[in-house]
């Protein structure tokens, strides 16, 4: 049954000229299918770069509209049109406007993890593989960081000539693990490296030996001469990372770890949305071309 979906998925995506793009959070199933998996980052720069009619993007929505924004011409299909991200939800373009106005010399850096409104709103985008790097790229020393307050405190220490007024959101599935309950998962994995993604906590950063975006965690884990990791961030990453690595031993942080909105994505839903092209983004042009000016300027960094 599985294998005849995913005959017709391969057939229509040729007969469409399309290509289906996998964040790493995404159920195993999908990942397989997918053309390529990734981290935001990389999944933004896969975007631009490639010459398919439809782009079948297995994410959540903000992902599907980044992708939208750098290639407008395409066809982008969200599989799911309720898979959402709670934090990009945290702060909206008429919220930041007001804080813009109270810091009126401040550059406006927006994570990845945010609407297209916001993204217009914003001078340059980050992804948590590159915001250190596109922080200190900013001609400005004061900057207003969106939405994400423990990327945004993780940046400021690397970056301590900078001041950030963050913003207070958060990633419900990442900012749930507590100092606690990580002091638990070392005592009981005491010789395991813990490697966790900058959406933690900041104390649960200050206890691991690697913080890093989900495709830098996958790097540093392939890389380690080290057998033993407790992984600090959605369950999703597991899969590629038990494939690269069946020698290794990987522990979740924390069983909490499931980011609901990235797993209503499954093949039967890439199969309808190839089949009836849906769910397609559609964005205004103006919001497209205000919004593409950050990304693209996190692109050059
Ligand atoms: P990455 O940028 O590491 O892909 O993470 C995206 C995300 O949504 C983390 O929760
Ligand atoms: Fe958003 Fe967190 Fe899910 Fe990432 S893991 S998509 S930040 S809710």
């Amino acid at each position: 049954m599985n294998s005849d979906i995913i005959n017709e998925i391969k057939k229509m995506k040729e007969e469409k000229n399309a290509i289906i793009v996998a964040h790493n959070y995404q159920n195993s199933e999908v990942q397989d299918l997918a053309d390529v998996v990734g981290d935001s980052f990389a999944l933004s720069r896969y975007c631009a770069s490639i010459d398919a009619e439809v782009i079948v993007f297995c994410g959540v929505h903000f992902m599907a509209e980044s992708a939208k924004i750098l290639s407008p011409e395409k066809t982008v299909l969200l599989p799911e049109i309720d898979a959402g991200c709670p934090m990009a939800d945290m702060v909206t373009a008429e919220k930041l406007r007001e804080e813009k106005k109270k810091h009126p010399k401040a550059a406006v850096v927006c994570y990845i993890n945010s609407s297209a409104e916001v993204k217009a709103e914003s001078d340059i985008c980050c992804t948590s593989a590159n915001a250190v790097k596109v922080i200190k790229s900013v001609p400005q020393n004061e900057i207003i960081f969106v939405p994400d307050q423990n990327l945004a405190q993780y940046v400021a220490r690397m970056v301590p000539e900078k001041t950030i007024h963050l913003w207070k959101g958060f990633c419900v599935t990442h900012h749930r693990v507590t100092k606690a309950e990580t002091e638990r998962a070392v005592a009981l994995n005491k010789d395991a490296l813990l490697l966790v993604h900058p959406e933690c906590r900041l104390e649960v950063q200050d206890m691991a030996d690697f913080v890093g975006s989900t495709s830098q965690i996958i790097e540093y884990v392939r890389k380690s001469s080290a057998k033993k990791f407790i992984i600090g961030t959605e369950m999703g990453i597991l899969h590629q990372l038990k494939k690269d690595n069946p020698d290794k031993k990987l522990y979740l942080l924390s069983q909490g770890m499931v980011c609901p909105n990235m797993k209503k994505t499954t093949v039967e839903s890439v199969y309808n949305s190839l089949k009836y092209m849906r769910y397609q983004i559609e964005l205004r042009p103006d919001i497209i071309e205000r919004a593409r000016g950050a990304l693209e300027a996190m692109l050059k960094v």
